[in-house]
């Protein structure tokens, strides 16, 4: 039998936006038939419903009531994964750019941060996950058996998002650029839970990198980290 298989593990893929962890993560997690967990996705949920509300994002008293009472679950869909905030399908509306330029701030409330690390680790008791974010290396799974610090030049990261975005981009490539920096700079210098890579994570710089290269690179040490909780195990 496929040690991976026996061997379930958890992977934890932490780095800054734009750096191509939740494709590397939703491909991984693909091939070693794990479950791929976005946790941005989830901060981007209690953003979502945090604007619908009128609750002001500044607010952090508000923010951690609604997030202990707020249920997110992650489907998976044909498209990729399904986010529902109490049930109702938010999938498209996280994506926005208004969400985007607040879920920083939101990110930032202890409470939110709390209760999404909880929620996570829920997640994560089976095994078998692969789960992207920016601490889950170094505070919602330390144990997690294998740790990917994924990373890329702000320019390569500025420039993937403005691929993205298609035909009509509604912004210049300079502007996503200072928004990146400035989202890195709020994520990285924040309080709790700060971005930063973990002492035990491999660093891999994806600027300059196929994905299928990335992707190859992270089953591999993968499947070594699999085989070595097993020999520890056995
Ligand atoms: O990866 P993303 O762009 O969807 O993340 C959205 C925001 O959520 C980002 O500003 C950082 C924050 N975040 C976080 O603080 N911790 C995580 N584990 C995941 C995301």
């Amino acid at each position: 039998m496929n040690v991976t298989y026996q061997h379930r593990i958890n992977i934890a893929i932490d780095g800054p936006a734009g750096a191509g962890k939740s494709t590397v993560a939703r491909l991984v997690a693909g091939k070693l038939q794990y479950v791929y967990v976005d946790t941005g996705a989830m901060y981007r949920a209690v953003t979502v419903v945090a604007l619908e509300r009128g609750i002001p994002i500044e607010d952090d008293a508000r923010l951690g009531e609604l997030a202990a009472a707020l249920d997110i679950s992650l489907l998976p869909g044909d498209g990729g994964q399904i986010v529902l905030a109490d049930g109702d399908d938010v999938t498209e509306v996280i994506r926005s750019r208004e969400v985007t330029l607040s879920v920083s701030r939101v990110s930032a409330c202890a409470a939110v941060r709390q209760r999404m690390s909880e929620l996570q680790r829920r997640m994560a008791a089976a095994k078998g996950i692969v789960m992207d974010g920016r601490d889950i290396g170094t505070h919602v799974l330390p144990d997690a058996e294998l740790k990917i610090f994924l990373t890329a030049s702000p320019a390569e990261r500025a420039r993937r998002r403005y691929l993205e975005l298609g035909d009509d981009p509604g912004v210049t490539l300079e502007q996503l650029e200072r928004e990146i920096s400035q989202r890195d700079r709020m994520d990285s210098e924040r309080e709790i839970a700060p971005l930063r890579q973990a002492a035990d994570a491999v660093l891999i710089d994806s600027t300059g990198l196929t994905i299928e290269q990335i992707v190859g690179e992270i089953v591999s040490r993968a499947d070594q980290a699999s085989q070595t909780t097993a020999a520890r195990e056995n």
